[in-house]
């Protein structure tokens, strides 16, 4: 069977975790290719909510194996307290939970050095989640990082001390406080112990053997395509191929193997962290999107700002990943606004270009808007046909101008507020 990729695409917080929830019980596998713990995705089941970080939104599914691919980056500490979490609620993730040997761990000097970068940016500030994303895959790509199964070596020891060397290096040459070490360090190896209990597979086989004989797997993004290492709004991104390129990299699964990618994105965007946002509002409308949407980081709590939907961006994104099936979240959070602005184009140095200026001049661009009609109500029926005329018209008008179709329409954070297209 093929495998399938779910992603992200505008600046992360799309929904993700809510579509591969209720996607999950169609496929065997499910499995995370980049980023880390700067990743928050929720998932809502009868009214309790629960918020994942490095743990694959199939966990929930107790016949679903659950991967940690290579591209990602783990920090043990967070993982442990996400696997406790799971337990407390009568989960058992150690059966179908295996993690790649080859994916990278983020130490506890790589959120010092993720501090330290930060502050030395000044007002230049990404906005990093502070999660040790960027130093982790630095190391990674400086070939010095420590990889999960290192932690099965008798030399880790040695080779994490090696590692926190050079990185002290940096942090005294940046004035950086070290107070909050030992206690970091502590934890850390406490957690690493717990990790050798995992399995701990080059799960690149895993994945290929379970493709070759006949298994469905889902590829579950983090963070979004404007957040793309490379395609993203440079250089505030994150430090991961967000895209579909990135699920063959992150688990070692070839492009002919990949059938379906679904976009996912909000009928609207929001961003969180800094860097251009063509379409931010910074009115009435946007506080009325934030509170209605509850648009506050999963991970770090910060309020999101928000927006209109941005068309050259999501077309952009459609693109770099060869989307093939669109849906659109969040459908409830614009009923009762009336019009729905969406953004076509932009004006730039006195020219209109539909071009996503994916770089610094994303922050002079200014948007051109089209209106629509709003709808009155957020109530969710069991069918496309049932919905209120203006969020139909919506989608018809959205898949027109993408080419794509849009498949599923989430109109609640729960899995029962979803309405199927397929
Ligand atoms: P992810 O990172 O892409 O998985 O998304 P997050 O979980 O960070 O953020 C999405 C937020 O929107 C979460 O609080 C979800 O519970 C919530 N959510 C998801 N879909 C919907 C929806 O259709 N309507 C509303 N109101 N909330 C939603
Ligand atoms: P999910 O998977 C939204 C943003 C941060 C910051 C930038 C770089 O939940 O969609 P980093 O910590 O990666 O160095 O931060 O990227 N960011 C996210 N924004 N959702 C995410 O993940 C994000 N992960 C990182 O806010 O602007
Ligand atoms: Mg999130």
């Amino acid at each position: 069977m093929p495998m399938d990729i779910l992603l992200g695409l505008q600046w992360g917080d799309e929904g993700k975790g809510k579509v591969v929830d209720v996607l999950a019980p169609t496929y065997n596998v499910v499995a995370r290719f980049q980023g880390g713990p700067n990743a928050g995705h929720t998932l809502v089941h009868d009214g309790v909510k629960h918020v994942l970080h490095q743990v694959p939104s199939g966990i929930f599914h107790a016949q679903i194996l659950n991967v940690i691919g290579n591209g990602v980056v783990l920090d043990p500490v967070v993982f442990c307290k996400e696997i406790d979490g799971l337990l407390a609620r009568g989960l058992q993730p150690v059966h179908n939970l295996v993690l790649s040997r080859k994916a990278q761990l983020i130490v506890p000097t790589h959120r010092l050095l993720d501090a330290a970068s930060e502050a030395q940016k000044g007002d230049a500030k990404i906005g990093s989640t502070l999660r040790g994303i960027g130093p982790a895959y630095q190391d990674k790509y400086a070939r010095a990082g420590l990889r999960v199964g290192d932690v099965l070596r008798a030399d880790f020891a040695d080779r994490y001390a090696q590692l926190k060397k050079a990185h002290l290096v940096v942090l005294d040459h940046l004035s950086h406080d070290l107070e909050a070490l030992p206690e970091l360090e502590a934890n850390w190896f406490a957690a690493v112990e717990r990790l050798r209990a995992f399995r701990i597979e080059d799960t690149e086989y895993l994945l290929n053997d379970a493709l070759a004989q006949g298994q469905k797997v889902l590829a579950e993004g983090a963070q979004g395509s404007l957040l793309d290492i490379d395609f993203g709004s440079y250089p505030y991104v994150t430090s991961s191929s967000t895209m579909a390129a990135g699920a063959c990299t992150g688990l070692g699964v070839a492009p002919r193997h990949v059938a379906e990618v679904f976009g996912i994105f909000k009928a609207y965007c929001t961003r969180v962290g800094a860097g251009p946002f063509p379409t931010e509002l910074h009115d009435a409308t946007g506080e009325q999107i934030r509170r209605q949407g509850h648009e506050f980081g999963s991970t770090t709590g910060r309020p999101r700002r928000t927006g209109w939907l941005d068309l050259p961006a999501l077309k952009y994104a459609c693109m770099l990943s060869g989307v093939t099936q669109l849906m659109m979240m969040k459908a409830d959070v614009l009923a009762g606004m009336e019009p729905i602005e969406v953004c076509t184009a932009y004006r730039l140095d006195g020219r209109t270009t539909t071009y996503y200026p994916a770089g610094p001049e994303a922050a002079e661009v200014t948007p051109i808007y089209t209106q629509r009609p709003g709808w009155p109500t957020s109530a969710t029926p069991g069918h496309f046909e049932q919905l209120p005329n203006g969020l139909r018209q919506y989608v018809s008008y959205l898949e027109a101008e993408t080419g794509l179709p849009i498949t599923l329409i989430s109109n609640g954070p729960d899995r029962v507020d979803t309405v199927l297209r397929f």
